[in-house]
Protein backbone atom coordinates (compact mmCIF):
# COMPACT_ATOMS: atom_id res chain seq x y z
CA UNK A 1 0.00 0.00 0.00
CA UNK A 2 1.18 3.31 -0.92
CA UNK A 3 2.34 5.57 2.09
CA UNK A 4 -0.13 8.17 1.60
CA UNK A 5 -2.93 5.59 0.86
CA UNK A 6 -2.09 4.16 4.17
CA UNK A 7 -2.15 7.72 5.96
CA UNK A 8 -5.22 7.97 4.45
CA UNK A 9 -6.77 4.66 5.71
CA UNK A 10 -4.96 4.81 9.01
CA UNK A 11 -8.07 7.07 10.26
CA UNK A 12 -9.47 4.37 12.43
CA UNK A 13 -6.40 4.12 14.84
CA UNK A 14 -6.11 8.19 14.69
CA UNK A 15 -9.51 8.13 16.27
CA UNK A 16 -8.66 5.24 18.78
CA UNK A 17 -5.54 7.26 19.24
CA UNK A 18 -7.55 10.44 20.09
CA UNK A 19 -9.97 8.44 22.34
CA UNK A 20 -6.86 7.75 24.71
CA UNK A 21 -6.03 11.24 25.06
CA UNK A 22 -6.20 13.33 28.50
CA UNK A 23 -7.99 17.09 28.28
CA UNK A 24 -7.73 18.88 31.38
CA UNK A 25 -11.33 20.11 32.09
CA UNK A 26 -12.46 23.53 30.32
CA UNK A 27 -15.13 25.13 32.06
CA UNK A 28 -18.44 25.14 29.65
CA UNK A 29 -18.35 27.90 27.27
CA UNK A 30 -21.64 29.57 25.75
CA UNK A 31 -20.56 29.15 22.02
CA UNK A 32 -17.28 27.99 20.36
CA UNK A 33 -15.25 29.53 17.31
CA UNK A 34 -12.75 26.97 15.70
CA UNK A 35 -10.32 28.42 13.36
CA UNK A 36 -8.88 26.46 10.92
CA UNK A 37 -8.24 25.93 6.70
CA UNK A 38 -8.38 23.05 4.39
CA UNK A 39 -8.15 19.94 5.74
CA UNK A 40 -7.75 20.80 8.94
CA UNK A 41 -10.72 23.61 9.25
CA UNK A 42 -13.40 20.89 7.85
CA UNK A 43 -12.70 18.97 11.81
CA UNK A 44 -14.74 22.36 12.84
CA UNK A 45 -17.32 21.42 10.55
CA UNK A 46 -17.82 17.92 11.61
CA UNK A 47 -17.94 18.89 15.07
CA UNK A 48 -20.40 21.66 14.66
CA UNK A 49 -23.27 19.02 14.18
CA UNK A 50 -22.51 16.96 17.36
CA UNK A 51 -22.85 20.33 19.15
CA UNK A 52 -25.83 21.53 17.80
CA UNK A 53 -27.35 18.64 19.02
CA UNK A 54 -26.35 19.82 22.39
CA UNK A 55 -27.80 23.07 21.66
CA UNK A 56 -24.12 24.74 21.64
CA UNK A 57 -23.12 26.72 18.64
CA UNK A 58 -19.85 26.31 17.00
CA UNK A 59 -19.16 28.71 14.26
CA UNK A 60 -15.80 27.92 11.82
CA UNK A 61 -13.92 30.90 10.81
CA UNK A 62 -11.61 29.98 7.78
CA UNK A 63 -9.98 33.10 6.91
CA UNK A 64 -8.35 35.65 8.79
CA UNK A 65 -10.57 38.12 10.79
CA UNK A 66 -12.88 36.45 14.35
CA UNK A 67 -16.20 37.56 13.60
CA UNK A 68 -17.52 40.64 15.71
CA UNK A 69 -20.18 38.42 17.76
CA UNK A 70 -17.01 37.07 19.71
CA UNK A 71 -16.60 40.40 21.53
CA UNK A 72 -19.44 39.64 23.47
CA UNK A 73 -20.07 36.32 23.67
CA UNK A 74 -16.77 35.22 24.18
CA UNK A 75 -16.54 31.90 22.84
CA UNK A 76 -13.75 29.09 23.83
CA UNK A 77 -11.77 29.10 20.54
CA UNK A 78 -10.01 26.21 18.78
CA UNK A 79 -7.73 26.87 16.47
CA UNK A 80 -6.82 23.52 14.40
CA UNK A 81 -3.87 23.41 12.09
CA UNK A 82 -2.27 20.24 11.35
CA UNK A 83 0.87 21.89 10.22
CA UNK A 84 0.53 24.93 13.01
CA UNK A 85 1.91 27.74 10.61
CA UNK A 86 -1.49 28.18 8.15
CA UNK A 87 -1.47 32.34 8.39
CA UNK A 88 -5.19 32.69 8.31
CA UNK A 89 -5.42 30.75 11.62
CA UNK A 90 -2.67 31.82 12.76
CA UNK A 91 -3.76 35.73 12.55
CA UNK A 92 -7.35 34.46 14.04
CA UNK A 93 -5.22 33.18 17.17
CA UNK A 94 -3.34 36.74 17.41
CA UNK A 95 -6.80 38.45 17.65
CA UNK A 96 -8.42 35.99 20.33
CA UNK A 97 -5.19 36.44 22.21
CA UNK A 98 -5.75 39.89 21.93
CA UNK A 99 -9.05 39.83 23.02
CA UNK A 100 -8.27 37.16 26.16
CA UNK A 101 -10.48 34.27 24.86
CA UNK A 102 -9.58 31.23 25.80
CA UNK A 103 -7.45 29.42 23.40
CA UNK A 104 -6.75 25.74 22.58
CA UNK A 105 -4.53 24.65 19.68
CA UNK A 106 -4.27 21.72 18.15
CA UNK A 107 -1.55 20.68 15.58
CA UNK A 108 1.61 18.37 15.27
CA UNK A 109 4.08 21.41 15.90
CA UNK A 110 4.76 24.89 14.14
CA UNK A 111 3.93 27.86 15.47
CA UNK A 112 0.96 27.36 17.07
CA UNK A 113 2.50 24.80 19.38
CA UNK A 114 5.01 27.58 20.26
CA UNK A 115 2.26 30.09 21.05
CA UNK A 116 0.84 30.67 24.16
CA UNK A 117 -2.29 28.96 24.71
CA UNK A 118 -4.29 28.36 27.59
CA UNK A 119 -4.05 24.26 26.21
CA UNK A 120 -1.98 22.49 22.96
CA UNK A 121 -2.77 19.15 21.86
CA UNK A 122 0.06 17.72 20.03
CA UNK A 123 -0.96 15.49 17.33
CA UNK A 124 1.81 13.21 15.37
CA UNK A 125 2.96 14.46 12.32
CA UNK A 126 4.54 13.31 9.52
CA UNK A 127 0.80 13.37 7.18
CA UNK A 128 -0.81 15.44 4.91
CA UNK A 129 -3.56 17.42 6.78
CA UNK A 130 -6.42 16.10 5.03
CA UNK A 131 -5.10 12.54 6.01
CA UNK A 132 -4.58 13.50 9.62
CA UNK A 133 -8.82 14.08 9.81
CA UNK A 134 -9.08 11.28 13.03
CA UNK A 135 -5.82 12.89 15.17
CA UNK A 136 -7.48 16.65 14.48
CA UNK A 137 -11.36 15.82 14.72
CA UNK A 138 -11.06 13.06 17.55
CA UNK A 139 -8.99 15.57 19.43
CA UNK A 140 -11.36 18.29 19.05
CA UNK A 141 -14.19 16.16 20.21
CA UNK A 142 -11.93 15.35 23.42
CA UNK A 143 -11.74 18.92 23.70
CA UNK A 144 -15.62 19.69 23.38
CA UNK A 145 -16.04 16.48 26.02
CA UNK A 146 -13.27 18.27 28.84
CA UNK A 147 -15.85 21.48 27.82
CA UNK A 148 -18.92 19.58 28.92
CA UNK A 149 -20.62 20.18 25.51
CA UNK A 150 -20.63 16.53 24.13
CA UNK A 151 -21.53 13.83 26.29
CA UNK A 152 -19.29 11.43 24.47
CA UNK A 153 -16.56 11.81 22.05
CA UNK A 154 -18.40 9.22 19.14
CA UNK A 155 -14.68 7.97 18.46
CA UNK A 156 -15.32 4.46 19.30
CA UNK A 157 -17.97 3.93 17.23
CA UNK A 158 -16.12 6.18 14.23
CA UNK A 159 -13.43 3.91 14.78
CA UNK A 160 -15.22 0.95 14.23
CA UNK A 161 -17.69 2.04 11.14
CA UNK A 162 -14.76 3.31 9.38
CA UNK A 163 -12.26 0.25 9.70
CA UNK A 164 -15.26 -1.83 8.36
CA UNK A 165 -16.30 0.34 5.33
CA UNK A 166 -12.22 0.10 4.45
CA UNK A 167 -11.68 -3.33 4.80
CA UNK A 168 -15.02 -4.19 3.05
CA UNK A 169 -16.61 -1.40 1.10
CA UNK A 170 -16.61 -2.28 -2.70
CA UNK A 171 -15.59 1.43 -3.91
CA UNK A 172 -15.17 0.13 -7.53
CA UNK A 173 -18.95 0.75 -9.10
CA UNK A 174 -19.19 4.43 -7.74
CA UNK A 175 -15.25 5.27 -9.16
CA UNK A 176 -16.84 3.67 -12.38
CA UNK A 177 -19.87 5.47 -12.25
CA UNK A 178 -17.89 8.91 -11.35
CA UNK A 179 -14.55 8.46 -13.43
CA UNK A 180 -13.99 11.30 -16.10
CA UNK A 181 -17.12 13.46 -15.27
CA UNK A 182 -17.25 16.20 -12.95
CA UNK A 183 -18.91 15.43 -9.25
CA UNK A 184 -21.45 17.49 -7.92
CA UNK A 185 -21.62 15.72 -4.15
CA UNK A 186 -25.30 16.70 -3.05
CA UNK A 187 -25.99 16.35 0.66
CA UNK A 188 -29.63 16.34 2.66
CA UNK A 189 -29.10 17.16 6.08
CA UNK A 190 -26.80 19.21 8.39
CA UNK A 191 -25.27 15.97 8.89
CA UNK A 192 -24.22 15.56 5.41
CA UNK A 193 -24.07 19.17 4.36
CA UNK A 194 -19.83 18.88 6.19
CA UNK A 195 -19.65 15.31 4.49
CA UNK A 196 -20.45 16.80 1.04
CA UNK A 197 -17.85 18.92 1.46
CA UNK A 198 -15.09 16.67 2.58
CA UNK A 199 -16.08 14.69 -0.57
CA UNK A 200 -15.56 17.38 -2.61
CA UNK A 201 -12.49 18.89 -1.19
CA UNK A 202 -10.56 15.01 -0.82
CA UNK A 203 -11.60 14.23 -4.76
CA UNK A 204 -9.90 18.18 -5.42
CA UNK A 205 -6.91 17.12 -3.52
CA UNK A 206 -6.51 13.41 -3.85
CA UNK A 207 -7.98 13.04 -7.81
CA UNK A 208 -6.53 16.56 -8.42
CA UNK A 209 -10.27 16.97 -10.44
CA UNK A 210 -13.11 19.55 -10.45
CA UNK A 211 -15.68 18.39 -7.78
CA UNK A 212 -18.41 20.74 -6.00
CA UNK A 213 -20.89 20.13 -3.63
CA UNK A 214 -24.47 21.59 -2.41
CA UNK A 215 -27.34 20.82 -0.24
CA UNK A 216 -30.53 19.73 -0.50
CA UNK A 217 -33.54 22.13 0.31
CA UNK A 218 -31.79 24.35 -0.61
CA UNK A 219 -30.97 23.32 -4.17
CA UNK A 220 -33.48 22.45 -5.23
CA UNK A 221 -34.31 26.20 -5.23
CA UNK A 222 -31.28 27.22 -7.94
CA UNK A 223 -29.04 24.22 -8.95
CA UNK A 224 -31.84 22.06 -9.69
CA UNK A 225 -32.23 24.14 -13.07
CA UNK A 226 -28.58 23.96 -13.65
CA UNK A 227 -28.09 21.21 -16.06
CA UNK A 228 -30.59 22.53 -19.02
CA UNK A 229 -28.48 25.27 -21.12
CA UNK A 230 -25.96 22.81 -21.19
CA UNK A 231 -27.77 19.71 -21.43
CA UNK A 232 -25.70 17.69 -23.98
CA UNK A 233 -22.25 18.34 -22.11
CA UNK A 234 -23.24 18.04 -18.64
CA UNK A 235 -25.36 14.80 -19.57
CA UNK A 236 -22.39 13.34 -20.09
CA UNK A 237 -19.77 15.33 -18.28
CA UNK A 238 -21.32 15.75 -14.96
CA UNK A 239 -22.51 13.24 -12.16
CA UNK A 240 -24.29 13.76 -8.95
CA UNK A 241 -23.55 11.90 -6.06
CA UNK A 242 -26.19 11.56 -3.15
CA UNK A 243 -25.52 11.46 0.29
CA UNK A 244 -28.16 10.03 2.33
CA UNK A 245 -28.96 9.89 6.20
CA UNK A 246 -31.40 7.56 7.56
CA UNK A 247 -32.24 10.66 9.42
CA UNK A 248 -32.72 12.99 6.26
CA UNK A 249 -36.19 15.11 6.53
CA UNK A 250 -38.77 12.32 5.01
CA UNK A 251 -39.79 15.64 2.13
CA UNK A 252 -36.02 15.30 1.46
CA UNK A 253 -36.56 11.72 0.68
CA UNK A 254 -38.87 13.27 -1.71
CA UNK A 255 -36.88 15.53 -3.21
CA UNK A 256 -34.18 13.82 -3.70
CA UNK A 257 -36.58 10.83 -6.24
CA UNK A 258 -38.22 14.02 -7.61
CA UNK A 259 -35.14 15.92 -8.29
CA UNK A 260 -33.59 13.06 -10.04
CA UNK A 261 -36.56 12.32 -12.04
CA UNK A 262 -36.48 15.98 -12.97
CA UNK A 263 -32.91 16.39 -14.13
CA UNK A 264 -31.71 13.46 -15.38
CA UNK A 265 -31.71 14.80 -18.82
CA UNK A 266 -29.51 16.81 -17.74
CA UNK A 267 -27.23 15.07 -15.51
CA UNK A 268 -26.27 11.70 -14.85
CA UNK A 269 -26.97 10.11 -11.18
CA UNK A 270 -24.70 8.16 -9.68
CA UNK A 271 -26.43 5.67 -6.86
CA UNK A 272 -27.48 6.80 -3.53
CA UNK A 273 -24.73 6.60 -0.93
CA UNK A 274 -26.02 6.04 2.35
CA UNK A 275 -24.25 6.39 5.52
CA UNK A 276 -23.58 3.66 8.51
CA UNK A 277 -23.63 3.69 11.71
CA UNK A 278 -25.60 5.26 15.18
CA UNK A 279 -23.91 8.43 16.22
CA UNK A 280 -23.83 11.46 14.75
CA UNK A 281 -20.14 10.92 14.43
CA UNK A 282 -19.78 7.47 12.83
CA UNK A 283 -22.63 8.19 10.44
CA UNK A 284 -20.52 11.03 8.82
CA UNK A 285 -17.41 9.41 9.11
CA UNK A 286 -18.90 6.35 7.20
CA UNK A 287 -19.59 8.08 4.13
CA UNK A 288 -16.36 10.10 4.81
CA UNK A 289 -14.46 6.65 4.80
CA UNK A 290 -16.33 6.06 1.67
CA UNK A 291 -14.99 9.60 -0.23
CA UNK A 292 -11.71 8.67 1.07
CA UNK A 293 -11.83 5.02 -1.40
CA UNK A 294 -13.30 7.21 -4.37
CA UNK A 295 -11.06 9.97 -4.44
CA UNK A 296 -7.91 7.33 -4.31
CA UNK A 297 -9.79 5.20 -6.52
CA UNK A 298 -9.66 8.22 -9.14
CA UNK A 299 -6.32 9.17 -8.18
CA UNK A 300 -5.10 5.77 -9.66
CA UNK A 301 -7.42 5.92 -12.63
CA UNK A 302 -6.08 9.08 -13.81
CA UNK A 303 -2.31 8.10 -12.96
CA UNK A 304 -1.79 10.87 -10.56
CA UNK A 305 -0.01 10.95 -7.16
CA UNK A 306 -2.89 11.43 -4.45
CA UNK A 307 -0.22 12.96 -1.43
CA UNK A 308 1.22 15.68 -3.62
CA UNK A 309 -0.64 19.08 -3.51
CA UNK A 310 2.58 21.30 -5.35
CA UNK A 311 0.59 24.11 -5.88
CA UNK A 312 -1.26 24.43 -2.49
CA UNK A 313 2.50 24.38 -1.22
CA UNK A 314 4.03 26.64 -4.30
CA UNK A 315 1.30 29.40 -3.29
CA UNK A 316 1.64 29.18 0.59
CA UNK A 317 5.23 29.52 0.07
CA UNK A 318 4.80 32.58 -2.59
CA UNK A 319 2.64 34.36 0.06
CA UNK A 320 5.23 33.76 2.21
CA UNK A 321 7.76 35.40 0.46
CA UNK A 322 5.87 38.67 -0.41
C1 LIG B 1 -3.35 19.35 2.61
C2 LIG B 1 -4.63 19.93 2.97
C3 LIG B 1 -4.79 21.41 3.04
C4 LIG B 1 -4.34 21.97 4.40
C5 LIG B 1 -4.51 23.50 4.45
C6 LIG B 1 -4.22 24.10 5.82
O1 LIG B 1 -3.36 17.95 2.79
O2 LIG B 1 -5.57 19.20 3.20
O3 LIG B 1 -6.14 21.71 2.78
O4 LIG B 1 -5.10 21.37 5.42
O5 LIG B 1 -3.69 24.08 3.50
O6 LIG B 1 -2.99 23.68 6.33
P1 LIG B 1 -2.91 23.11 7.81
O7 LIG B 1 -3.85 21.95 7.85
O8 LIG B 1 -1.49 22.71 8.03
O9 LIG B 1 -3.34 24.23 8.71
Amino acid sequence: MSDFRSQTLSLPDQLRWAGRLTVPDIARPGSVLVAGMGGSGISGDFAAVGCEAEGVRLEVVKGYRLPAWVEEERPLVVAVSYSGNTEETLAVVEQASTLGLEVVGISSGGALADSDLAHHIEVPGGNQPRASLGYLLGSLQRVLVAASILPDDGLAEAAAVTAEIYESFDAGPLVEAVANRIVVVWGGSDLTAPVAQRWKTQINENAKAPAWWSVLPEADHNEIVSFEALASLTSSSVVVVPLRDREDHPRVDRRFQHTRALTQRGVAWADEVWSRGDGLLARMLSLTAIADLVSLGLAERYGVDPESVALIDELKQLLKES
